[in-house]
């Protein structure tokens, strides 16, 4: 759960636009369409009184995040983690990890008994290396085929 540069720390007011840069050159990263991935990342809501009030937390180094992830609180017992964005140069320094361990440990204490996610197909063996498993398909809101996986707590 910790990692040897980054402090996992809840999100504050003022990270909205830091958060929503990341998000984008996140999901880029993959080959998306830039325009497409900029709608998307603009429906995304990093107001101020989301940053105080959810369950967003964020990899930081030295003030700059460079990573990012959100837990659901949880219904019937299970928790969803619904976002896990690493920034690209970031990417394969051991933060998403550190962040998915975050993202586990805080739904355990948020009572749940499992950790649902939807998996970008890119980040299935990633989710894999981290014990999660493949429970059901279902439709993105871009169309597209994807994996729901889970990991029991
Ligand atoms: C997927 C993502 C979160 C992984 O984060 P990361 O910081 O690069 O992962 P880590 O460095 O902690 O890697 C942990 C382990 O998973 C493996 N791994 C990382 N990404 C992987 C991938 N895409 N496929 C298979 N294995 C992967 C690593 O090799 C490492 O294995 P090891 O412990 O045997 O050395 C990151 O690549 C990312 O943000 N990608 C773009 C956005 C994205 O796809 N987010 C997920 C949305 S559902």
């Amino acid at each position: 759960m910790s990692h040897p540069t980054a402090r996992i720390r809840h999100t504050a007011p003022g990270d909205g636009a830091r958060l929503k840069e990341l998000t984008a050159a996140s999901k880029a990263h993959w080959g998306y369409d830039a325009a497409r991935v900029r709608g998307w990342v603009e429906t995304l809501d990093f107001s101020d009184a989301r940053l105080r009030a959810d369950e967003l937390y964020v990899a930081d180094v030295a003030g700059r995040v460079v990573g990012w992830c959100e837990v659901i609180p949880p219904l019937d017992g299970v928790c969803v983690l619904d976002h896990l964005w690493i920034e690209p140069e970031w990417i394969g320094r051991e933060l998403g990890s550190a962040l998915f361990q975050f993202g586990v440990q805080r739904a355990r204490d948020l009572g749940a008994g499992m950790l649902e996610w939807e998996s970008e197909p890119n980040a299935v063996g990633f989710y894999e290396r981290m014990g999660g498993r493949r429970l059901r398909e279902t439709t993105s809101e871009w169309g597209r085929p994807l994996t729901v996986m889970g990991l029991d707590l």
